[in-house]
């Protein structure tokens, strides 16, 4: 069998480092310069002719994440690799995956073809926006859930009166997933985007007064939709709100919005993102186990589907 290899681009490398350590590997070195106009120069610093490589590389904004890691790919296909794994625990662009205007990009599509054009032969992500976008790869994709690590954090949360709460339609089959495992009720909040990072609360469906609610999303941007869905949910009857995502983007104010929301008791999130944030509200469960998990079993060529096991 081929030596395993792991190596990071600069987007998040203490996700890298816990996925090697959780192995019992070192990452393996490379020099990742920028010119003084900020081109990207890579090069691996040992022989991997003939190793399976995986490179650990979310491609969170800025694009020169993406374009680091597709250099990456390149880099590693040049110097022989004989196979090639690009590790993405965040997915970037994922939530322009359809063209819902005249005139705009399939982005998330267009992103998948660079990667495969690149030269990966395999990809192991984690939470797409949307799970059919395994489609526009057409190399093996294996998609891992934020859940399987957060429903544990959930557990402790020995609250009665319990209630998921899905911030939007397109997250109705998570939150009832949720809402199985834990044995709580389904709340659903219809809510509409008037405008990009916008979003305004029309509707919520499902039973809330007294209700502890624990609102389930993939991500949390601007933070616009996570604080208003938890401030209509308190002026409804709410009882207490726990926010749990699995990508903790936090662009702009999201922090403070969050931190600074009385509705708001808590936040659980993964570290998919690089940790930026300084809130004793959020709080932070590595999914580095699980990737470590999933980059051996890939290796060894064994079954992963154990590992959706807890929630899919
Ligand atoms: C939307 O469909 C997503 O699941 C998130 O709810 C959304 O992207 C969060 O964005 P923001 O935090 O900017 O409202």
């Amino acid at each position: 069998m081929s030596e395993l290899i792991i190596v990071s681009g600069r987007s998040n490398s203490p996700l890298a480092e816990k996925i090697a350590r959780s192995l019992g590997e070192e990452l393996s070195p490379v020099t990742i310069t920028n010119f003084s106009d900020g081109e990207i120069w890579v090069k691996y610093e040992e022989n991997i002719r003939g190793k399976d490589v995986f490179i650990v590389q979310p491609t969170n904004p800025p694009a020169e994440n993406l374009l680091e890691l597709l250099i990456m790919i390149d880099a590693a296909r040049r110097a022989s690799a004989k196979r090639i794994t690009a590790v993405i625990p965040y997915f970037a662009y994922s939530r322009q995956d359809r063209k819902d205007q005249p005139r705009v990009s399939v982005t998330a599509k267009l992103v998948a073809n660079l990667i495969t054009e690149a030269g990966a032969d395999r990809v192991i992500t984690m939470d797409l926006h949307t799970p059919q976008i395994q489609g526009f790869f057409d190399i093996p994709l294996d998609h891992l859930y934020g859940s399987t690590v957060l429903v544990k954090a959930l557990f402790d949360i020995k609250s009665d009166n319990l209630a998921i709460a899905s911030p939007d339609v397109g997250g109705i089959k998570t939150a009832r997933t949720y809402a199985k495992i834990l044995g709580a009720d389904l709340v659903v909040v219809d809510k509409r985007r008037p405008s990009h990072n916008v979003a305004e609360v029309m509707n919520i469906i499902g039973e809330v007064e007294g209700k502890n609610i624990i609102v389930i999303d993939d991500l949390i941007d601007t933070g616009t939709t996570f604080v208003k869905c938890s401030e209509a949910l308190i002026a409804a009857g709410a009882k207490s709100i726990t926010g749990v995502c699995t990508h903790a983007v936090f662009s702009g104010s999201a922090i403070e919005k969050i931190h600074n929301s009385p509705a708001i008791q808590n936040v659980y999130v993964t570290d998919t993102f690089p940790m930026h944030w300084d809130s004793n509200k959020i709080h932070t469960i590595s999914v580095a186990d699980l990737f470590a998990e999933a980059i051996r079993r890939t290796h060894n060529n064994a079954s992963i589907s154990s590992l959706f096991e807890i929630i899919r």
